[in-house]
């Protein structure tokens, strides 16, 4: 059974931050993973760029296109009924300014219905986030380690400038309703969290965030092989699928499935 609260909403967001209560936010990338987020009370969806790793298999995030992350948006957006969902921008669909980034963003909220944006921020982004906002676009900014500029920082790595402090406060001078705060330190986190009226959300930065978000398949254990130190697995949901697996090949080659339980007359 599906939930039928009422949608979470960009400004209950900042709501839940004034009021001390964690967002929890998880990717999800298709109909069945964001059915069970929605109904396990995830409170904001992000479709993520990521996918292009999780999903389709690739190093990094850079080869997934609009195209695709519409495809997988309008699916998630569907399947959930109160999580606030977010597209992920994917490289190369915003970087040349406010008018391929309005574009690409008015296809995201027309195509897939989802309620909000994500695009990966830096100085260059200010006036982007500017225009989207005041198009009606709400923006969630992403800072800290920014995976779609892999090529230029050559490492995943942690990041404890400054400088990040900075990167999230622009952005929410600029419009940003919610920062990410990816893969920085628990103090970078912390001094962010507390300058900030927006909530921040982490992902590898420690506590004292508004809220955090993980990519599904990491935290359900379906993902192969290591994860970073900030993954907690919550389950080991990739040997229940094996085992389930081998136990069916195992059954259709005994010929003990299907039995006259699993059969018409
Ligand atoms: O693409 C993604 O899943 C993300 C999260 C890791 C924040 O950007």
């Amino acid at each position: 059974m599906t939930s039928s609260a009422a949608r979470v909403t960009v400004p209950q967001l900042e709501v839940m931050k004034r009021e001390g209560r964690k967002i929890v936010v998880a990717t999800a990338y298709d109909f069945p993973t964001a059915q069970i987020a929605d109904e396990a009370g995830v409170d904001v969806i992000l479709v993520g760029d990521s996918l292009a790793v999780v999903v389709q298999g690739h190093e990094t995030t850079l080869p997934v296109t609009v195209e695709q992350m519409l495809y997988h948006t309008e699916m998630v957006r569907r399947a959930t009924q109160r999580a606030l969902v977010v597209g992920d921008l994917p490289f190369g669909s915003y970087q040349q300014g406010p008018a391929q980034a309005i574009d690409v963003s008015v296809r995201f909220l027309k195509e897939t219905g989802c309620d909000a944006v994500k695009l990966e921020s830096g100085p260059r982004q200010m006036e982007t986030i500017e225009a989207l906002v005041g198009a009606g676009i709400p923006v969630m900014a992403h800072v800290g380690l920014k995976p779609q500029s892999i090529r230029s920082l050559g490492a995943y790595r942690v990041q404890r400038s400054h400088n990040v402090v900075d990167d999230a406060k622009a952005a929410e001078q600029a419009g940003a309703f919610s920062i990410v705060l990816e893969c920085v330190s628990s103090e970078i986190a912390r001094e962010a969290t507390s300058q900030l009226a927006i909530p921040t959300i982490g992902i590898g930065a420690g506590p004292h965030c508004d809220g955090q978000v993980l990519v599904f398949h990491d935290f359900v254990g379906l993902t192969a092989g290591r994860t970073p130190k900030f993954v907690k697995k919550f389950a080991d949901v990739r040997s229940l699928i094996r085992d389930a697996t081998a136990a069916y090949c195992d059954e259709v080659r005994r010929g003990a499935y299907p039995d006259a339980d699993y059969s018409y007359e």
